[in-house]
């Protein structure tokens, strides 16, 4: 039977994804990070938030999420009526699992008056407890629509967190949390990489420490680094600070231009987990459904949509933010389900 499986070339493979999902009325879509062969396949590549938004609107009675479980997640609660699978079980988020739902009911005992702003690399059950959501793509403007008056609590990326307070100015609370990927990147590989390519522009993602941030030309989100590199004129070149599955998206689309890993290190397992017969198995087999049971998802819903319904305006008492804060690496991006 394995055997049988191994043989199956990827055309092949591909062929039979097409007509399961044809059958199953399904929608395939990939982060990012995922491998170029999932990327390549999926009806829908991008970020955090671009995957939420589609999720949310998507017609399809089947979302198969080639990400990891916060992202499925995510798709549950805003789609409860649809069939999300995720086609590898084990496929998780180590940030997502540095914050429970208790810890935070603590923190919030703490800081009664302070209002919790979660990243979307969390648990259904956390984000139950907050009170809005954002991603990578947003979070700047998240917290500038936090009144002044009010702590913020930021669950649960440190780096992410304080990269906002810094562009934000505002004082946040953050939490002992980081993406073990990101986490890698140092001072030295990058200083290291400029070396061997001098002349490329560096971009990263906030998820990235506080000092290694500091070497950016630009930060962004994943799509905001593809927004960024598009913008460049051809012949640049530009070295890369998050997982390298974004490599693969930044060379497709920028074939006038060269892409480097600013470390060979910067790899998700997780998110590496997916296979082509995983996706195979998962619309033929119907696996494995995301379920959040909906007293959750209810909660974790409303901090989602209130993420997902914010236009852009900040809230009177919050002053607008001086020009000089959007220079450095700041994504500028509308949010927002239509
Ligand atoms: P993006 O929202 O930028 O795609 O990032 C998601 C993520 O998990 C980063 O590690």
């Amino acid at each position: 039977m394995g055997i049988k499986n191994q043989d199956i070339s990827a055309e092949d493979l591909i062929k039979q994804i097409n007509s399961l999902k044809q059958k199953r009325e399904a929608v395939i879509l990939a982060h990012n990070y995922q491998p170029p062969e999932i990327q390549d396949l999926a009806d829908y590549t991008g970020d955090s938030l671009e995957l939420s938004i589609i999720a949310a609107k998507t017609e399809a009675k089947v979302i198969v999420f080639c990400g990891v479980r916060f992202m499925g997640e995510t798709a549950a609660i805003l789609s409860p009526e649809k069939t999300v699978l995720l086609p590898v079980l084990e496929a998780g988020c180590t940030l997502a699992d540095y914050a429970t739902a208790e810890q935070v009911r603590e923190m919030k005992k703490k800081h009664p008056n302070a209002i919790v702003v979660t990243y979307v690399n969390s648990s259904a059950e956390v984000k139950a407890e907050s009170d809005i959501c954002c991603t990578s793509a947003n979070a700047i403007d998240i917290v500038r629509t936090i009144d002044l008056s009010r702590p913020i609590i930021f669950v649960s990326d440190y780096n992410l967190g304080h990269y906002a307070a810094k562009i934000t100015k505002r004082e946040i609370i953050l939490w002992d949390g980081c993406c073990p990927t990101h986490a890698l990147l140092s001072t030295f590989a990058v200083q290291r990489a400029r070396k061997k390519w001098p002349g490329a522009q560096v971009i990263m993602h906030p998820e990235c420490k506080p000092d290694v941030l500091e070497l950016a030309d630009f930060v962004g989100s994943t799509s905001g680094m593809l927004r960024y590199a598009k913008q460049q004129p051809a012949g640049a070149s530009l070295i890369v600070g998050t997982e390298i599955g974004l490599l693969h998206r930044l060379q497709k689309e920028n074939p006038d231009k060269t892409f480097y890993p600013a470390s060979d290190y910067l790899i998700c397992p997780m998110m590496k987990m997916t296979t082509l017969k995983n996706v195979k198995d998962s619309l033929e087999k119907m696996q494995y459904v995301v379920t959040v049971p909906e007293n959750i998802a209810m909660r974790a819903r409303a901090a989602v949509n209130a993420m997902l319904n914010y236009k852009g305006t900040p809230k009177k008492s919050t002053p607008p933010s001086p020009p000089a804060e959007k220079a450095k690496g700041e994504t500028e991006i509308s949010i927002g389900v239509e």
